[in-house]
């Protein structure tokens, strides 16, 4: 069942043959002027200039063709050949009745489903998240919905940092500070192995909670900076965990463990969830064949004692600022750095070998890495080398990158005290506002307690969600928590209220076993309602085409509000006769249905009542 606008485009096209003008200049797209027509097509100025005829002759032509069909309440001709159709109110009812015979309103799967996976998230061990890590999460989430709402077969994975630098960091810090567990790891170092006997010694890493790690990481970050010896300290630590030294390791699960736990549980409030949980460590049994592979495909160079793949092509620069403002054509990109000199697997190494462990574990056909524009290079690198390697073939790997999330002063969010944003308290923050805004419009007075919370909760995330993805990922934008939790203009909470309210209208309208039954448009505002459920469809493919939820949001907005024209315009209930109120509460089930489908695509749960 296609959307009008396609059926009209093939109709179009169709008489654009029949001219003898090539049939794929006939596109049709919603019309720039509503107020005059539905879709319009300017294929005929193209077309003129490829035949060789007057513009206005061909689309009067064409016209000609179009006028019998049923579906077209007008069909004119406008400036130097535009053609402008109107569709007839029976085609809108019939779209109307399909949409809402439709469980998916109106959306069609893709002809070739492929096999994706969305690394996204991207949370670390120990180190707060930053907006960086909250973008990634809403923007890959919402993505990894449309995917598979679209019948891709998709997984979700975190991609975990827990085996870098910092983790060596981390054990520096945590056995610097508290004697009796650097006692018990340098013991099971010493002994090689953890055995039975030492579990119940093991209790005291059990005492070391996320708060611990969460003050120990930033100074000892920090002090790495200048303090040479405690970098190369930490640097060797890291080795040494990655060379799964028993009492590091034992250490290090604890790290991993407390972290992923608290992680999970602040996503899954976000509405984020993962299908996997993978961690960069687990690619490290990976990484010694795959470094023998590269080198024995001649990828690997021995560079000052570290060993690198090289991935630029002949003689490639690009423009590079340097710090006295000069800008210079410098050579791009690095090579990636495969073996530090202290042996250890760097970023760029876990990402090269995840290539192949994902290959392995989901014979993939797409990875999209949604992942802060910052990584850009870092990306760029590290895809090159998968494809030198065969890991991967161009274009399987897609970097998704975004800007950032900004407070009044421009630059990206902190908290108040300064710090980076944790998400618990982000959601915490967002939560009391909404409990507010709630009390302000007095919604949720007469529901239970505990359910005034899961509103409050539904409201805050569709706050911060929704502020975040009606933007286009590149551009960055201004957190403001006022503007984005308001019941008016175009956020979440209007969303929401939108439809809580096409719900409380059905509740009512079984309560009083009011039927519902086909639609008839005749309003127009009911027109104009029913063009945009029938746009879903190409938003959805746009959206998925261009990796832009945007395009969606962008969508939910504009029916929600047709639906408030028509709720403004139109008595449902209290409409004049039986049929028309029939008629507009099909209409209600349908909007509700693509409103909540196109919300739940951007990451957004809505409540069934206010
Ligand atoms: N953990 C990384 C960071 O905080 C993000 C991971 C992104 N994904 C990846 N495959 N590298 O910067």
């Amino acid at each position: 069942m296609s959307d009008l606008k396609t059926a009209l485009g093939e109709a179009v096209a169709a008489a654009f043959a029949a001219e003898g003008v090539p049939a794929d200049l006939a596109r049709v797209t919603p019309s720039d002027r509503p107020d005059l027509a539905d879709f319009q097509s300017n294929g005929a100025l193209a077309g003129a200039k490829r035949v060789g005829r007057n513009p206005r002759e061909i689309a009067a032509a064409v016209a000609e063709r179009l006028k019998g069909d049923p579906r077209l309440a007008s069909v004119e001709i406008a400036g130097p050949g535009f053609i402008n159709l109107k569709i007839a109110d029976a085609a809108l009812s019939d779209r109307a009745n399909a949409v809402a015979a439709d469980p998916r309103a109106g959306a069609e799967t893709v002809v070739r489903p492929r096999r994706v996976i969305i690394d996204y998230g991207g949370p670390n061990v120990a180190k707060e998240m930053h907006v960086g890590h909250l973008r990634a999460s809403i923007i890959g989430e919402s993505l990894k919905r449309i995917y598979r709402f679209r019948g891709d077969e998709v997984i979700g994975d975190a991609h975990f940092g827990d085996w870098g630098f910092q983790m060596g960091l981390l054990i520096a810090a945590v056995c610097d500070t508290y004697p009796a567990i650097a006692e018990l790891v340098e013991d099971l170092n010493a002994k090689g192995e953890v055995t039975e006997a030492d579990r119940g010694r093991l209790a005291v890493l059990a005492t070391l909670g996320l708060d611990d790690l969460g003050a120990l990481y930033p100074p000892a970050a920090e002090r790495a900076k200048s303090d040479v010896g405690f970098r190369n300290r930490a640097r060797r630590l890291t080795a040494e965990l990655q060379s799964k030294k028993a009492g590091y390791y034992a250490l290090w699960e604890r790290f991993r463990d407390v972290t992923r736990e608290a992680l999970i549980r602040d996503f899954h409030a976000l509405g984020v969830d993962f299908d996997w949980w993978k961690g960069e460590s687990d690619v490290e049994d990976l990484i010694g064949p795959m470094v023998a592979e590269l080198d024995g495909k001649g990828l690997l160079v021995d560079d000052q004692g570290a060993r690198i793949v090289r991935v630029d092509r002949d003689g490639e620069t690009r423009p590079k600022k340097l710090a006295d403002g000069t800008v210079i054509e410098a050579p791009w990109p690095d090579p990636l750095l495969v073996v530090s000199s202290e042996g250890s697997a760097m970023y760029g190494t876990t990402d090269l070998a995840t290539i192949l462990d994902r290959r392995q574990a989901f014979d993939f056909d797409l990875v999209i890495y949604c992942v802060d524009q910052r990584q850009a290079d870092h990306f760029e690198i590290v895809f090159r080398a998968a494809c030198l390697a065969g890991y991967a073939a161009e274009g399987q790997l897609i970097h998704v990158g975004f800007g950032t999330m900004n407070g009044t002063d421009g630059k990206p969010f902190k908290t108040r005290a300064g710090g980076v944003l944790k998400l618990n308290d982000l959601i915490e923050m967002t939560r009391e506002k909404a409990r507010e805004r709630l009390r302000e419009q007095s919604l949720g007075e007469d529901v239970p307690a505990d359910e005034f919370e899961e509103i409050a909760g539904k409201v805050a995330v569709a706050a911060l969600k929704f502020a975040d993805l009606q933007n286009f990922r590149g551009t960055s934008y201004i957190f403001d928590l006022d503007r984005f939790s308001s019941f008016e203009g175009k956020t979440g909470p209007y969303l929401l209220y939108q439809a809580v309210r096409v719900k409380s209208l059905l509740r009512r309208a079984a309560a009083e076993a009011a039927e519902a039954g086909p639609v008839v448009v005749a309003e127009p505002a009911e027109r104009d309602l029913v063009l945009a459920l029938d746009a879903f469809d190409a938003a959805l493919a746009d959206a998925y085409d261009k990796k832009a939820p945007n395009i969606l949001a962008e969508h939910t907005y504009r029916v929600a509000q047709a639906w408030s024209k028509v709720w403004a315009a139109c008595p449902i209930l209290q409409a004049a006769d039986p049929a028309t109120r029939a008629s507009r509460l099909t209409l209600a089930t349908a909007t509700l249905r693509q409103l909540e489908l196109a919300l739940d695509l951007l990451g957004i749960a809505t409540p069934d009542r206010m």
